[in-house]
């Protein structure tokens, strides 16, 4: 890979494996990945259950370590990245919005929403000023002080959403973001995540099932059985990919 092209793409990753588990219950779940993902796009992650998506987005935002291959985001190479120093990497530089929600139970919303900045070190009062700002736009204004027990869960989901939004994070990465979502909230968080994360030194990948989704898309990228299938761009349909 050529220093051009990791500057110029916010995401580039060269022969990436993941294997899970060893002997007869070994599973490749991502199959010799090359994939280049530039700035300033939304880039939508696509193709059926069990296909590799969560893990590919997982070693993208450096929550899972590939057995093969090289991971570079945002011009660093995460490959070689030491722990404590990924850590702090994903949390100055990643949002993400798991499946799950993963939300802390014994936290408000408006507490979990604003975790990445205490982390970051803000004081309370400004990170629970922001927070509220996030949560007020994905329409939770009036459940800010609602533990998740106490939440839909369409309304869990937007707290995680803002919770990945509150730090301004240079790369978003969302897994089904919409999924819980009605037609009105659905529109609501996407036009949020393309207002806050698509800026021409950020990127944002959202998987998705979810039809009404792919006209927030530049760029689909399908994948089936670990390997990435096709990759449609709004002014180029239909590349295929090379395998
Ligand atoms: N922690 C794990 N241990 C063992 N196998 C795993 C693990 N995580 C994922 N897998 C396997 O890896 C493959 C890819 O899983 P992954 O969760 O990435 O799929 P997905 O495309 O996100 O599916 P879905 O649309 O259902 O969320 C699957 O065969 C799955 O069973
Ligand atoms: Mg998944």
């Amino acid at each position: 890979m050529t220093d051009v092209a990791v500057r110029n793409a916010a995401v580039a990753l060269s022969g990436v494996a993941k294997e899970f588990g060893t002997g007869d219950t070994k599973t490749l779940a991502l199959a010799d990945i090359d994939l280049e993902l530039p700035y300033g796009e939304l880039v939508l992650l696509v193709g059926p259950s069990g296909c590799g998506k969560t893990t590919l987005i997982s070693v993208v935002a450096g929550l899972l370590d590939a057995t093969r291959g090289q991971t570079e985001v945002l011009g660093q190479n995460l490959t070689r990245m030491g722990g404590a120093r990924k850590v702090r990497f994903r949390g100055d530089n990643i949002g993400f919005v798991f499946q799950q929600y993963n939300l802390l139970p014994a936290l408000t919303a408006a507490e979990n929403a604003c975790v990445p900045l205490l982390i970051a070190g803000w004081s309370r009062a400004k990170a629970v000023a922001k927070a509220r700002e996030l949560l007020t736009a994905v329409g939770l204004g009036n459940r800010l002080d609602s533990y998740p027990n106490q939440l839909s869960g369409g309304q869990q989901q937007r707290v995680a959403i803002a919770r990945a939004l509150v730090h301004e994070p240079r790369l978003l990465v969302c897994d089904e973001p919409t999924a819980a979502l009605d037609a009105a909230s659905g529109r609501t968080v996407m036009e949020l995540i393309r207002k806050v994360a698509v800026q021409p030194d950020r990127a944002v990948i959202v998987v998705t099932h979810d039809s009404r989704v792919y006209d927030f898309g530049d760029r689909i990228v399908s994948m089936a059985d670990g390997r990435i299938e096709r990759i449609e761009t709004k002014n180029s349909p239909g590349v295929r990919a090379e395998h």
